[in-house]
């Protein structure tokens, strides 16, 4: 019987094996340590895998949760993706539609990587079958790398580093025009797996406003899924360091209302606290902000369709940095969870999409100033060793 542990973050054996510990990569005072892993993709592991998944692990996941696990083979060209399952969101994410969404992305990412270094990656999606209802314990890939010079490259990998999810206020003075979002779809050149709409119609956007305020504020207001995420956030830098996954909140002002007892995981979860109505009004002003929606479909919802939605997902986020458009997320309408039944109806039925279809994605767009990027757990704490 194969059981499976994750190497330990500061595990020796992840040192030795890996020639590279998270305590152990060189920053500047001025770079924090859970950003390092956007720095160690450009450095190289010694190993092709290691190589490209340095850059898979950028990936965008849900409340960044990076549910990644790898198991490299002996072979030294192959390996198995596994989902962690200790970092679903049984809450707000209970078929883990989205979670999947985020390895779709991350192999994405994996193909892109090997693609430089002169391989293909042959990629078995589900080789043990696809779980329902929810994720297990077989593996979510296979991927193996083929040498192959003619392996396609694809353009947009250049933007993998510069590529964020922007969870800030859109300028109200630069506005997205159909040109913009129309040379948006022709440079991420999505597949033909899943579909991509827009709109910038006034009254349209001003009702999916509405839609996502009231979506914001159903999940804030459900217990369940409100304190799956106040569970998740990390206050400050130090929180950040122990736990670099999840919603972080960092900044000077971030640590200030820290230190004065304003902002923690308690007053987060207490209606009428400043901490809450704050967390509630910043929300609501990045959704007023948006310039146009866009939203990624797919025509059934399988595991398949929802690892080609985060492909898709990844390649749109590549198209609009190397644009500079903003794009960030809105998803409280898309979820699973009861209490959010009727608005996911009304939502899909204000843009004409009925089941088996389904958005897998809903976006806001605009122009904003690039943020930092977010933060990662180091590679070779998303490794696995099987003991037998
Ligand atoms: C399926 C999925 C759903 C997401 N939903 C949201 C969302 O509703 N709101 C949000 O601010 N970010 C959302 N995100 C973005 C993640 O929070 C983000 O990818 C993560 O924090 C890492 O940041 P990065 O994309 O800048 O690297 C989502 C990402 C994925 C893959």
């Amino acid at each position: 019987m194969i059981s499976r542990r994750t190497i330990l973050t500061t595990g020796a054996a992840s040192v030795v094996v890996l020639g590279a510990s998270y305590l152990s990569v060189n920053l500047s005072d001025k770079e924090e340590i859970f950003l390092a892993p956007w720095g160690s993709a450009l450095k190289g592991f010694g190993d092709i895998r290691l190589n490209a998944l340095a850059y898979a692990i950028l990936a965008p996941s849900p409340h960044n949760r990076q549910p990644w696990q790898v198991h490299l083979h002996d072979d030294g060209v192959s390996y198995d993706l596994y989902c962690d399952l200790g970092r679903l969101l049984p809450e707000t994410d209970p078929q883990n539609r989205q979670i999947t969404i985020g390895l779709g992305a991350f192999l994405e990412l994996y193909k892109y990587a090997a693609a430089v270094q002169g391989y293909r990656a042959d990629i078995v999606p589900f080789p043990k079958g696809e779980p329902y209802p929810i994720l297990d314990s077989r593996p979510i890939a296979t991927v193996t790398l083929k040498e192959d010079a003619s392996a396609v490259q694809n353009p947009l990998f250049k933007y993998t580093l510069a590529r964020r999810t922007v969870r800030q206020n859109f300028k109200k003075d630069k506005h997205v025009s159909q040109h913009d979002l129309d040379e948006l779809f022709r440079t991420a050149k999505l597949s033909n797996q899943t579909s991509f709409a827009t709109t910038i119609e006034l009254a349209k956007m001003e009702r999916l406003k509405d839609m996502c305020r009231r979506g914001w504020g159903i999940e804030t207001s459900t217990l369940a899924t409100h304190h799956e995420s106040t569970a998740l956030t990390r206050i400050g830098a130090k929180e950040v360091r122990q736990n670099p996954d999840g919603i972080s909140l960092l900044g000077p002002m971030m640590e200030m209302y820290k230190a004065l007892g304003i902002m923690n995981r308690d007053k987060m979860n207490m209606s009428g606290s400043a901490a809450f109505d704050g967390t509630v009004s910043f929300y609501n002003k990045l959704i007023d902000s948006a310039a146009a929606f866009g939203w990624l479909s797919t025509p059934s919802n399988t595991r398949i369709d929802q690892l080609q939605a985060g492909a898709d997902w990844v390649r749109l986020n590549l198209a609009a940095t190397k644009l500079g458009i903003a794009m960030h997320p809105l998803s409280h309408i898309l979820q699973e969870f009861t209490e959010m039944d009727d608005l996911y109806t009304e939502f899909h039925q204000e843009i004409g999409i009925g089941a088996p279809a389904r958005v897998q994605g809903l976006f806001r767009f605009g122009y904003a100033d690039t943020p930092k990027a977010s933060p990662r757990w180091p590679l070779e704490t998303r490794l696995l060793k099987f003991e037998l």
